[in-house]
C-alpha cells in the first residue's frame, strides 16, 4: 500500500525519503492465503492492543514485513528510518502475549497524509484487525488537522481495496502496470477527513 499525497508523492514501497515514484506492497500473490513463512507468528490469541510501535519492535515487524511483502519488502534500515522518523505515526498489533502480529504507518505533514503500510500475519486476519489498525490510524490522521489521507493499493488485491473502500476511500487515480513484473497498476485512493467529527 502506499499512499501519495503530494502529486500523489511518496508511496509505501518506496524509500520514504526519496523522490522516485511510489511502489506497492507487493501483492502478496494471495493476501489471506496460507501463511508462506512458517517463522511468523501463529498467535492464538483472540485478544489484541494497538499500540505505539517504536524501534523495539523492528525485529517482528520486520519480520512480518519480508514474509508479506517478499521482495518488495522496505529494507531493514528503511523500516528503522520510518519507526524513528519525524512526522510518522506507526502503531504495532500485539497479541496477548505481546507478540507483534501486525503494523501500520501513517505519514502526516501538514493537510495531507499518506497511509505509509499496513500488515497483519495471516494467523490473525479475517477478524477486524487490518480495520482496527486503519481507524487507528485516520484518527491519528484527524488529531493531527489532516484534510486529506491518501494511499496506493495493487488492483489485484481485492481484500485491502475492500477495507478501504469501507473506510471511505475513494478511488482517484491508476497508475498503469506500475507493479512489475505482472504488469499490475496501482490504484491511488483518498479518504477525505474534512467534516468528520
Ligand atoms: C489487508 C489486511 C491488512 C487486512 O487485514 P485483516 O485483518 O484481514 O482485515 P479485517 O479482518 O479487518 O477485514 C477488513 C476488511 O477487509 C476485507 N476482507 C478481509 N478479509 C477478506 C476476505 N477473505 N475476502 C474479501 N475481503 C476481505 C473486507 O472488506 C473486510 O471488511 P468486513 O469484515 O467489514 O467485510 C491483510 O489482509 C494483510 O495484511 N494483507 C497483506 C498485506 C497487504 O496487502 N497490505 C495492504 C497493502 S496496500
Amino acid at each position: 500500500m502506499s499512499a501519495g499525497s503530494a502529486a500523489l508523492g511518496s508511496g509505501r514501497r518506496d524509500n520514504p525519503s526519496a523522490s522516485a515514484p511510489p511502489m506497492l506492497p507487493p501483492d502478496p500473490a494471495s493476501p489471506v492465503g496460507p501463511d508462506p513463512n512458517p517463522t511468523l507468528p501463529r498467535s492464538g490469541s483472540e485478544s489484541y492492543v494497538l499500540r505505539p510501535a517504536t524501534i523495539a519492535d523492528l525485529d517482528e515487524i520486520w519480520a512480518i514485513e519480508v514474509a508479506v511483502f517478499g521482495d518488495d519488502a522496505w529494507s531493514r534500515d528503511l523500516m528503522r528510518e520510518e519507526l524513528a522518523a519525524d512526522h510518522r505515526v506507526y502503531l504495532a498489533l500485539v497479541d496477548d502475549s505481546g507478540l507483534v502480529v501486525g503494523y501500520g504507518g501513517l505519514l502526516a505533514v501538514g493537510a495531507d497524509a499518506d497511509i505509509q503500510t499496513i500488515a497483519v500475519v495471516p494467523g490473525a486476519r479475517g477478524s477486524g484487525n487490518g480495520r482496527r489498525v486503519m481507524e487507528a490510524l485516520l484518527q491519528a490522521a484527524g488529531e493531527r488537522g489532516v484534510r486529506e489521507v491518501f494511499l496506493e493499493v495493487r488492483a489485484d488485491n481485492p481484500i485491502a481495496r475492500g477495507l478501504y473502500q469501507s473506510l471511505d476511500f475513494e478511488e482517484i487515480g491508476v497508475r498503469p502496470r506500475y507493479y512489475q513484473p505482472g504488469n499490475v497498476d496501482a490504484i491511488v485512493m483518498r479518504r477525505t477527513e474534512r467534516g468528520r467529527a
